[in-house]
């Protein structure tokens, strides 16, 4: 039985890791094994910045946004070096399984952990942009989902009152899940992913349809990486098709910020508990995830493959609740 294990989150921070720490601490004291905190992700990992976890040490963080233990994107850790120094740093503390909260590339370095120096990784789902395979949705995305549509509305007070365009970038470089969200959410008119590269032609010809069915405003909402140079650039190239003035508004990190929603809390709960429990159980190498309601665990080199597709239903779904 592992007497000490150790959490980390990596990356993006997303509402709901502090949720996902305090339920990996308290779900490992349940059953009587240490916790210790590795702070500043991987890096930490490597220049050993640990600390001890009970359950006093993660009261009042269940609604704060963010990370308590601090998040890092590591360079170092993608050297074989690195990974070497991680796991003596490990071993020497007798840390025998690892948690690792993180997006895409956490993923990635926990499978390499596990791989190279046997050290039991369970990877949870932490991550705004809900692209992980192995889990319908990714602590974090239903608040960033949330915060977004609630600045859609406000911005849409003004493009109703003033009949204007709006184009507004939210999150998500490689993927659109957060943007097809709050497309649906917000009642965009069109709504640019990065699986589908829009046209500014098709977007200036979608907003004049929609101009010529009465419509006398529109919301464009547009991921980071559906277009090169984002939102700005999108509205700059349907510009001259479309023949009126339109304004831009970037939500950037507002979207990772704030306090995480009851959902967001209760998916970080049970996962958090759930992978310590896997440990326990002499599970390694996976991903802990929420599929059809029920706990799911997914190989690490799956669950990291950036497979994850956005529904083409749901794009249909807000093209004909466009109308
Ligand atoms: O992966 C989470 C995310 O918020 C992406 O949606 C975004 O593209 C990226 O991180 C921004 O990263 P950073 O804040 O580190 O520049």
């Amino acid at each position: 039985m592992m007497r000490r294990i150790g959490v980390l989150t990596s990356g993006g921070d997303a509402p709901g890791m502090n949720a996902a720490i305090r339920a990996v601490v308290r779900g490992s004291t349940a059953y009587g094994v240490e916790v210790i905190g590795i702070r500043h992700g991987y890096a930490g990992l490597i220049s050993g910045d640990f600390v001890p976890l009970g359950p006093r040490d993660v009261a009042n963080t269940i609604q704060r946004g963010g990370t308590v233990l601090l998040s890092a994107r590591s360079l170092d850790f993608y050297t074989p070096a690195g990974r070497a120094q991680a796991a003596a740093n490990a071993h020497a503390a007798g840390i025998e399984g690892l948690v690792a909260i993180g997006g895409d590339g956490t993923y990635q370095g926990a499978w390499r952990l596990w791989e190279e120096h046997q050290i039991p990784v369970i990877c949870a789902p932490g991550t705004i942009d809900n692209d992980l395979c192995g889990t319908d949705e990714t602590i974090g995305f239903d608040t960033a989902v949330n915060v977004a549509t609630e600045a859609i509305d406000r911005i849409r007070d003004t493009a109703a009152s003033h009949e204007r365009v709006f184009f507004i970038e939210v999150m998500g470089r490689h993927t659109g899940f957060i943007a097809l969200a709050v497309g649906i959410a917000g009642g965009a008119e069109v709504i640019a992913l990065p699986e589908r590269v829009p046209q500014p032609e098709q977007v200036a010809r979608t907003i004049r349809d929609a101009q010529a069915r009465g419509k006398l405003s529109a919301i464009v909402v547009v991921a980071e990486g559906a277009f090169p140079g984002g939102a700005q650039a999108l509205m700059q190239a349907v510009h001259p098709l479309l023949g009126v003035k339109s304004w831009v508004t970037i939500l950037g990190h507002i979207q990772r910020g704030g306090s995480p929603t009851a959902k967001d809390r209760v998916l970080a709960s049970r996962l958090g508990t759930a992978a310590v429990e896997a440990l326990l159980d002499g599970k390694a190498g996976l991903a802990v995830g929420v599929v059809n309601h029920q706990i799911h665990f997914t190989p690490l080199e799956i669950a990291a493959c950036s497979c994850k597709l956005i529904d083409p239903h749901l794009v249909t779904l807000a093209q004909v609740l466009a109308l």
